[in-house]
């Protein structure tokens, strides 16, 4: 089996390196066949010659020697627990549609973008949504040389041992570009879903709720013999780093990867508008049952890749693409209890406690009730939903689960409540911490007044602070965040990093505490150090604010660029933002009876009234417009940022955390191109691209698009038909440039 090889004498270290992942795989293979399956794939002979030629070349060129390399032990390699890999392009989701006029709107908007008439040709690929977990396959000259998980969609693990024990991906490629990232789903079917849940039982080890949990369990095992022993599959459908273009479709993507020896879903058909895509999701839908693996939509995508490219990409999602989703699943079952959690806002979510019922081949034993006007049978416009029914503890509900989301109380059955049930009093004081929850005004949700003195609320804040998104410190979890809290050890951020400070040595020591050791805890010390050098977009993430989320946090901090300037800002703009929360109550309040009469001016005479009785100062209200005028932001954020930093309390115990802390500023946008940090104002006719297109483009490339001229603006783009902007860009000496001049900065040349 190594005869067609060169002789290791003749070898060159890139042949060698080149040869050597294969050769560690088949060996792995072959020990994964033998100790773990019990079913040898290939002779002793074979085996010695294989792992004999490993040892000659790792003889040879000692620096090409793995640590974990199948000579230096006996079976399987066995990990040291996964490493992080940043993913070089980041692993987007989709965005989500469930309806057929979702569909119609997604090609809408495609066309919108793009320029293009209701009529003009546009090509869509149909196909399968899988519903396992997303693995990025990096090959390097056609060898497979890591394998990474999704993760947060930036940073993922290292998996690449067990991706190797997957059949469906290749070890090598032939024919493929230099650089290649193959990006796929792992997932597992139905049959080896069962015969792994029967094994597991039989063992006595935990089953698997469903084939993706078990899929991925079995993928982000630190033994890569058990992956090996649980059959995943692997359908490949995008991709991420390439050296040279992968097609110039969706659909030639697809057939070179299927050329390359990768497996992709042989439902994939070429739509030529919603209509045909909306036919061929009936037809999966009417397969779904008879596939032997679980799908939970299909998605579409611009079969163009120049267009996709042009389209590009929100945050978090691509323009190009959108996931039609199943509808959701259904069962009935007895609501046993409705208890009431305290996050970390503050907000009091009804939970149902059920009698647990499958939905969709889930064990389900807890549902959201959303609030308590939708327990009172309202929604929050005071409507009667669900023709009004409350709901009772006792009662006989519909649970809904639609893929990952939260299962929901959907309906209940009034002809099996029990006699004597009573209306559910949503409570109004905090059963954590006895302080009132009350109800702003226009707010679904009742909160818990008792801010950081709520231990729900502060532990809440705190697991957000140390999560993925956030400070994500390693061995600083839930749990402990949870145990610490309660013992006093931490009550704050700023805590965390005091921690060795204070219990690194002297009276308490973190060693001598309930499973923690030497090692555990000095782990734990160097984990939280590392930390204190923070990119600014994750600290503002931490720090938990409402409505500001991972994008937000990254909006905010790439318009700052530092913390000083955002907290001066957002200082600066306090009276302004004040004023506006005053004039939302007043343009509330005169709402009902203005409308009424017709007089909408009313409305803006009580918002004008209520801003000038604060007699704002013009600073103010000049950071507050630059704030709110940020794409991303917008009022209701900016509010919320404002309240959080004007809080005293919250205020003293960010500013106690910012002391301990290096902040890292965001990294500038393309700085080095032509238009970056530069302000452009677009005006009259663009015949190559949309304005919102333009826009997207203007800022990729680190540039602030504003409505009109001023001094301020740096560079006019006027197309047929400009008028008093091009003028004003004159007057003011601006540089004017026409639209193949705009198009050749976008593109660089
Ligand atoms: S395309 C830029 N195609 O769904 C995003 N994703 O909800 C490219 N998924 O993270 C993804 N089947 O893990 C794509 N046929 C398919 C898919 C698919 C399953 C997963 C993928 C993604 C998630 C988003």
């Amino acid at each position: 089996m190594t005869d067609e090889k060169p002789a290791i004498e003749e070898l060159t270290h890139a042949q060698a390196a080149a040869e050597l992942p294969a050769l560690v795989a088949g060996i792995e293979a072959a020990n994964t066949a033998y100790h773990t399956l019990d079913a040898p794939e290939i002779s002793d002979a074979d085996y010695d010659a294989l792992k004999n030629r490993l040892r000659a070349i790792e003889a040879r060129f000692p620096d090409l020697a793995r640590p974990d390399s199948p000579t230096q032990k006996v079976g399987g390699a066995v990990a040291e627990g996964f490493g992080k890999i940043t993913h070089a392009v980041p692993m987007l989701s989709l965005e989500n549609g469930f309806t057929d006029d979702d569909i119609r709107d997604f090609d809408g908007r495609v066309r919108n973008y793009l320029g293009l008439g209701p009529e003009a040709p546009l090509t869509y690929t149909a196909e399968p949504k899988i519903d396992g977990l997303s693995l990025a396959l990096l090959y390097e000259k056609g060898v497979l040389i890591q394998a990474a998980t999704r993760g947060d969609g930036e940073v993922g693990e290292n998996v690449t041992e067990n991706a190797r024990t997957i059949k469906d991906i290749p070890q090598r490629l032939e024919n493929a570009p230099d650089v290649l990232e193959v990006r796929g789903e792992v997932y597992m079917s139905h049959a080896d879903f069962e015969a792994l849940n029967a094994r597991q039982e039989a063992a006595g080890e935990k089953t698997f709720a469903n084939p993706r949990n078990a899929a991925a369990g079995s993928l982000r095992q630190l033994d890569a013999r058990i992956t090996a022993a649980r059959s995943l599959h692997f359908f490949a459908y995008a991709w991420g780093a390439h050296s040279e273009p992968v097609a110039e479709t969706q659909s030639a993507a697809m057939e070179r990867f299927r050329a390359l020896g990768f497996t992709v879903n042989p439902l994939t058909v070429l739509c030529d508008g919603p209509e045909a895509m909306l036919a061929h999701y009936r037809a999966i839908e009417a397969q779904r049952a008879t596939l032997g693996y679980d799908i939970d939509g299909v998605v579409y995508k611009v079969n163009d890749l120049a267009l996709q490219r042009r389209l590009g990409y929100r945050s978090t999602t691509p323009r190009w693409a959108i996931a039609h989703k199943f509808p959701a699943q259904t069962a009935w079952t007895r609501l046993e209890k409705i208890e009431i959690q305290v996050g970390r806002t503050g907000a009091l979510s009804p939970v149902a406690r059920l009698t647990p019922v499958t939905v969709g081949g889930v064990v389900v034993s807890n549902a959201t009730l959303h609030n308590e006007d939708y327990i009172a049978g309202r929604n929050s416009f005071g409507e009667e939903i669900r023709g009004g029914k409350d709901i009772r503890e006792g009662d006989w509900v519909q649970v809904y689960r639609a893929g990952d989301v939260i299962p929901k109380v959907a309906d209940v059955d009034l002809s099996r409540r029990p006699e004597g049930a009573a209306r559910y009093v949503f409570p109004e004081i905090c059963p954590e911490c006895g302080s009132p929850a009350i109800r702003e005004e226009g707010d679904a949700v009742r909160r818990c007044t008792g801010g950081l003195i709520c231990p729900a609320q502060a532990i809440e804040k705190l697991r957000h602070f140390v999560s993925r998104g956030a400070f994500d410190i390693e061995g600083l979890g839930a749990k402990q965040i949870e145990a610490f809290y309660r013992d006093g050890w931490i009550r704050e951020p700023a805590d965390i990093f005091a921690l060795e400070e204070r219990y690194g040595s002297g009276l308490r020591q973190l060693k001598n505490r309930d499973g923690w050791g030497e090692k555990s805890a000095q782990n734990l010390f160097d984990a939280i150090r590392e930390r204190r050098r923070i990119p600014l977009d994750r600290l503002i993430f931490a720090l938990g604010i409402r409505h500001c989320g991972e994008a937000a946090a990254k909006d905010v901090a790439q318009h700052y660029g530092r913390w000083e300037a955002m907290a001066e800002a957002l200082d600066r703009a306090r009276p302004a933002a004040l004023a506006q929360r005053a004039a939302d109550a007043a343009e509330e309040a005169e709402r009902a009876t203005a409308q009424a009469e017709g007089r909408r001016a009313r409305i803006t005479e009580a918002r004008n009234a209520a801003i000038a009785a604060l007699d704002v100062p013009d600073d103010a209200t000049t950071a507050w417009a630059d704030l709110v005028a940020t794409d991303g932001i917008g009022p209701v954020l900016a509010l919320s940022l404002s309240d959080a930093f004007a809080n005293p309390e919250e205020r003293l115990a960010i500013d106690r955390l910012v002391a301990q802390l290096t902040i890292l500023p965001p990294p500038a946008k393309a700085a080095s191109g032509a238009i970056a940090g530069k302000t452009l104002v677009f005006t009259g006719t663009l015949e190559k691209m949309t304005r919102a297109e333009a826009k997207a483009r203007a800022e990729a490339l680190g540039a602030k698009v504003a409505g009109s001229v001023s001094a301020k603006t740096d560079l006019v783009i006027a197309g047929p038909g400009a008028g008093s902007k091009a003028a004003k860009a004159a007057e003011l000496g601006i540089e004017v440039i026409d639209e193949d001049a705009w198009l050749a900065l976008a593109q660089g040349t």
